[in-house]
């Protein structure tokens, strides 16, 4: 039987109310410091914890063919709802291991991974590292976030620094393309966040 997914924990029962904050910044603004770093030219992309589909519709939009993996049902549902779009393609999988994804034999251009990889524990991100890395073309990006701040009520996070981020990518492989820190949109004071961009060399 499938193991339950611990990262979705408090993600499910608050979709509704979430997936209304998600969609109420801008993927603009979200990428500000690294939009310079996306592909201009149609490319494949691939959204691990999309959420909403905030990301996955800004890029569908640009002309990109969008996978959007999204574990937690609710908000799966939410963004087929508010994006329903004929280049992007929701599965239901997870990190680490990304089953469904590596099944599917295919590679990206860019692996999106906002707000997410603070959900995994130590041994997870080792895995998870891996298993990005395999499924980026060479010279493709992963862009990640990294949130940094309490652990709201009822989720599962983990203090991740940019640094180990950068560190552990480098042993699957990928080089560091940018890193920088900025405050959180949603104006909270405590939170602040990494945001991290790998090139596979
Ligand atoms: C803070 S939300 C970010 C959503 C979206 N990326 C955004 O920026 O609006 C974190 C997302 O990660 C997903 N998530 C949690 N654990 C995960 C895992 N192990 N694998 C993939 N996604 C996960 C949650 O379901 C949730 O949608």
């Amino acid at each position: 039987m499938e193991q339950k997914v611990a990262g979705i924990a408090g993600y499910g029962e608050n979709a509704e109310h979430l997936a209304e904050q998600y969609e109420s910044i801008e993927f603009e603004d979200v990428y500000r410091d690294v939009l310079h770093l996306f592909p201009t030219q149609p490319s494949e992309i691939l959204d691990i914890g999309a959420g909403s589909g905030r990301d996955s519709a800004a890029l569908a939009r640009k002309g990109h063919a969008v996978t959007a993996i999204e574990p937690t049902k609710e908000l799966r549902e939410e963004g087929q709802l508010r994006h329903s779009m004929k280049n992007i393609h929701w599965i239901d999988d997870h990190l680490p291991t990304l089953k469904v994804a590596k099944q599917q034999a295919r590679s990206f251009d860019v692996i999106l991974l906002t707000a997410v990889w603070m959900h995994l524990e130590k041994e997870e991100r080792k895995i998870a590292m891996k298993v990005i890395s395999e499924l980026l073309r060479l010279r493709g990006k992963i862009i990640m976030t990294l949130r940094h701040g309490p652990v709201p009520d009822g989720r599962q996070m983990f203090d991740v620094s940019a640094q180990e981020t950068v560190e552990l990518a480098g042993q699957s492989g990928l080089q560091v393309r940018h890193v920088s820190e900025r405050q959180d949109m949603f104006s909270r004071n405590d939170v602040s966040w990494s945001i991290v961009v790998l090139e596979k060399i």
